[in-house]
């Protein structure tokens, strides 16, 4: 897909600064313990798409926040997510190969220490949140971002949606465990960075929220409805991970549920209900209506 150029400039800004506070707070591979320093840096560094930090600025920029108050929780959802592909893809959940394009992080070290980078940067994450002095945050914002995040992590949450993943594996499901299932294994994240991004603006208690939680919810199923649409459709070199493999591994998916097309049209009409959500918004939010188009149009 072609991006809007103004879109294509705050993309590639919002992942330089957030690979720049991920390379600040991941511990230097030459200090002690090396194997797991440099595992935690090949997980989180690299490629990435970084969607979850664009939704934080995204969102800050959409109340009125500059980019500095807002690097922490970026940077905060980046090690969330990188831990979860990091245990996602083991042997004991989708046992994958390939990632971002690369050997898992299993397969460049090995399983043990795939599973302490993950514990690693999960921790890491909230050191960032209560204590970046580089983002000048309140202590009750800190606060309110802690809890959040930890929330959206957690058994009612990323967590407990690949629970549900787990146990819906080779298993017949309806369509509203379906969408409970994606809502949390892959939206939790997605909402609470659009919450952490409000949170950050200072406008976490306004009704301005609203608005955005939902637009966050309707991109947060949307992204992983074309992620299973991709895993069908898309090519292992240009997604960076092994495709076909939900299908290969009786994974409960939209496309196997409902069929490719109409997983294809319920991503757009997310994404018409997302924009919708937030017409009430200057341009401030335009980075977020196009993020919205990103992430149906996506090849990877
Ligand atoms: C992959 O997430 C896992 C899902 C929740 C679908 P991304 O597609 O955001 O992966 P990266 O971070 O760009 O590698
Ligand atoms: C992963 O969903 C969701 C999380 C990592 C929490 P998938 O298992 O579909 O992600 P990919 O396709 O391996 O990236
Ligand atoms: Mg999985
Ligand atoms: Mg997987
Ligand atoms: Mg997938």
């Amino acid at each position: 897909m072609t991006l809007e150029p103004a879109f294509q400039v705050f993309l590639g800004d919002c992942r330089s600064r957030v690979e720049d506070a991920l390379d600040r707070w991941l511990p230097s591979e030459k200090t002690q313990p090396l194997r797991l320093h440099q595992a935690m840096r090949y997980a989180a560094l690299g490629q990435g798409k970084r969607v979850r930090p664009v939704i934080v600025y995204a969102v800050g920029q959409a109340l009125g926040a500059p980019p500095e108050h807002l690097d922490g929780a970026a940077c905060a959802v980046e090690l969330i997510h990188a831990y979860s592909l990091v245990h996602d893809d083991l042997p004991a959940m989708d046992d994958d190969d390939l990632r971002r394009g690369r050997p898992t992080c299993h397969k460049a070290f090995d399983e043990a220490t795939a599973i302490l980078v993950g514990d690693a940067l999960q921790t890491l994450a909230f050191r960032v949140l209560s204590s970046d002095t580089a983002t000048p945050l309140n202590a009750e914002q800190r606060l309110a971002m802690v809890s959040e995040l930890a929330h959206a992590s957690g058994s009612r949450g990323m967590a407990g949606g690949q629970a549900l993943d787990m146990e819906a594996t080779g298993r017949e499901i309806d369509l509203a465990q379906l969408e409970n299932l994606h809502i949390h294994k892959t939206g939790a994240l997605i909402l609470a960075a659009a919450r952490l991004g409000a949170i950050a603006a200072g406008r976490g208690q306004t009704e301005d929220v609203e608005p955005l939680e939902r637009f966050a919810k309707c991109i947060g199923l949307a992204f992983q409805v074309r992620d299973d649409v991709l895993d069908v459709e898309g090519d292992t070199e240009v997604l960076g991970k092994t495709g076909g493999k939900d299908a290969a591994t009786d994974k409960a998916t939209y496309p196997a549920l409902i069929g490719l097309d109409a997983a294809r049209e319920m991503t757009q009409t997310l994404v018409q209900d997302a924009l919708d959500g937030i017409r009430g918004f200057d341009d401030r939010a335009d980075p977020l209506r196009e993020l919205a188009h990103y992430i149906v149009g996506r090849q990877c």
